[in-house]
């Protein structure tokens, strides 16, 4: 048995006309220490799914399994880094990686935390900026102290969801390999879920990508493992030819997923549409041809 195992989960909000059925029967394995990446398009389901494999939101169907145990709430030793920072406005940068340290070691000492807490916000190079309140951050610096608070706790478990779709192009490439560094020079094994859009993100730091198919009923794709040892650089990617095998069947079936759609989606967005249904690349309905 793999070490988390979501197994045949579907999900749905709202009942009669309304109701959205986001997730169908959606299956994932990831092994011990190994960093899985799901891609797909914005509004698919991609958080939905993160949050019930952390065990944030109940799934309608089917079960997740951690360690071989079902999961009922957040795992002890699991880190979230959530899409929009989620700090603690009132509370320094220190402030707000030490309370994570102090959840997750209650006996050590305030002083032993806040050092604690100071190492992993000079290691993502924060060291200047400890006593600053988030709003005195930047987008890049918030999430910065969001990757220390999670790192800070020394999880064995890391769930990411989309940390770095804030950011602009230059800011997410030096936190993507700051990312990296951090993930492999941890003291324990992390074994991490992370959400993306983003093929070239997903190339540099997992082991594995799963592409998702587009809402409604979004489920996952064919895996593909990436050969290239990690920590990897983009420019190590650019031209690597596994890099481009996988490059191409993440793309391929994420394309693919679009034309299978059934309906003829809309070019331009109207106000009424939701950005679910809206794929980022519109093509023509096929079954009317
Ligand atoms: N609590 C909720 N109640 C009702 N609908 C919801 C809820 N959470 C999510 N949804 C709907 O489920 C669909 C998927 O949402 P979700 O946030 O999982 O997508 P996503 O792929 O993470 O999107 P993004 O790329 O924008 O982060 C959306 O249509 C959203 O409106
Ligand atoms: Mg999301």
């Amino acid at each position: 048995m793999a070490f988390i195992e979501a197994s045949a989960v579907s999900k749905s909000f709202g009942t009669g006309p309304s109701a959205r059925h986001v997730l169908h029967d959606v299956t994932l394995e990831v092994e011990r220490g190994e960093f899985v990446s799901i891609v797909g398009f914005m509004g698919c389901g991609k958080s939905t799914l993160l949050n019930i494999i952390t065990g944030l939101v109940p799934a309608d169907a089917g079960e997740v399994r951690l360690g071989g145990d079902l999961v009922r709430g957040i795992s002890q030793g699991a880190a979230i880094v959530f899409q929009n920072y989620s700090l603690l406005p009132w509370f320094s940068a220190l402030e707000n990686v030490r309370l994570a340290v102090a959840a997750a070691f209650p006996a050590w000492p305030r002083g032993r935390q806040a050092d604690h807490a100071r190492r992993y916000l000079e290691k993502i190079g924060l060291g200047s900026a400890l006593h600053r309140r988030p709003s005195q951050l930047s987008g890049g610096m918030r999430q910065r102290v969001a990757i220390a608070r999670a790192f800070a706790t020394e999880p064995t478990i890391l769930f990411l969801d989309e940390p770095f779709g804030a950011l602009d192009a230059l800011t997410r490439a030096n936190l993507q390999q700051d990312l990296a560094q951090l993930c492999s020079s941890a003291e324990r094994q992390v074994t991490t879920i992370m959400i993306t859009n983003s093929v070239e993100e997903a190339l540099l730091l997992s082991d594995r990508i799963v592409p998702m198919t587009r809402a409604p009923r979004a489920t996952l794709g064919r895996p593909v493992g990436v050969a290239m040892a990690r920590p990897r650089t983009a420019a190590q990617l650019l031209h690597d030819e596994d890099a481009v095998r996988v490059r191409t069947h993440v793309v391929e079936s994420l394309t693919a997923s679009v034309h299978r759609a059934p309906r003829l989606p809309p070019l331009i967005k109207s106000e009424a549409s939701d950005a679910s249904d809206t794929p980022l690349i519109a093509v023509p309905d096929r079954t009317e041809a």
